[in-house]
């Protein structure tokens, strides 16, 4: 597996995201999280695991992350006995043919390279009538949205971040069924519920 880009930031990724983190990123996630149902559970881009203090105790499934310095401040967190945590590519699920219940990601889709293939993947590992949820940072409606894409041009060369995706169209795309969108802070963030048909 070849070097992620999250290795060179993993040490500050925890510091940098602590503002946000203040500033709603908490309720964010724990919304995410009670959205899922009770099962085997696929966390994709699971980062140092800040979401572990908000799976339920008896959570059962894999936490899994491209980047092995994100992996490292991860497994050093407590989490959940059932949960596993993997090092995984998005595009390359090394999981069974339905093998989840559910899957969810958060801020992770933005970075993923193809994201097409990553969620032909959810659809593939999470058994029909499955869910998957993703809270993103989206391209936002309005007179925003052109100010994102022209943002868009740093984040990709800078970060690789891209801030322009219309994420809940992807995941329509790509053959889910997107059940619910929540667009907080002025559409920049979605909370988006899909099923698996
Ligand atoms: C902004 S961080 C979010 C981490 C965590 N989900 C959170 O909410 O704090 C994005 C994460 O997605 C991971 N990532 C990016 N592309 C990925 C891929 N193709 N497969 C798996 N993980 C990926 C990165 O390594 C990084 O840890």
């Amino acid at each position: 597996m070849t070097k992620a880009r999250y290795d060179d930031v993993a040490q500050y990724y925890e510091g940098v995201m602590s503002p946000f983190q203040r500033w709603g990123l908490i309720k964010l996630r724990q919304e995410t999280l009670s959205q899922l149902p009770a099962g085997r559970i696929l966390e994709v881009g699971a980062g140092t695991g800040l979401n572990f203090v908000y799976y339920p105790p008896d959570a059962h499934g894999v936490a899994g992350e491209f980047s092995r310095e994100m992996l490292k401040i991860a497994g050093a967190k407590p989490r959940p006995r059932g949960v596993q945590l993997l090092q995984n590519r998005a595009e390359h699920l090394p999981f069974k043919t339905h093998s989840f219940d559910a899957a969810f990601a958060t801020l992770v889709f933005c970075s993923v390279e193809s994201p097409a293939e990553a969620f032909a993947e959810l659809k593939r590992v999470v058994r029909p009538g499955g869910t998957v949820v993703l809270l993103e940072h989206v391209r936002p409606g309005g007179i925003l949205g052109p100010l994102f894409d022209l943002l868009n041009v740093f984040t990709t060369r800078l970060f690789d971040d891209h801030v322009n995706r219309r994420t809940a169209k992807m995941v329509s795309e790509a053959g889910l069924e997107v059940v619910d969108v929540k667009s907080r802070l002025l559409g920049i963030i979605n909370l988006i519920k899909c099923r698996v048909t």
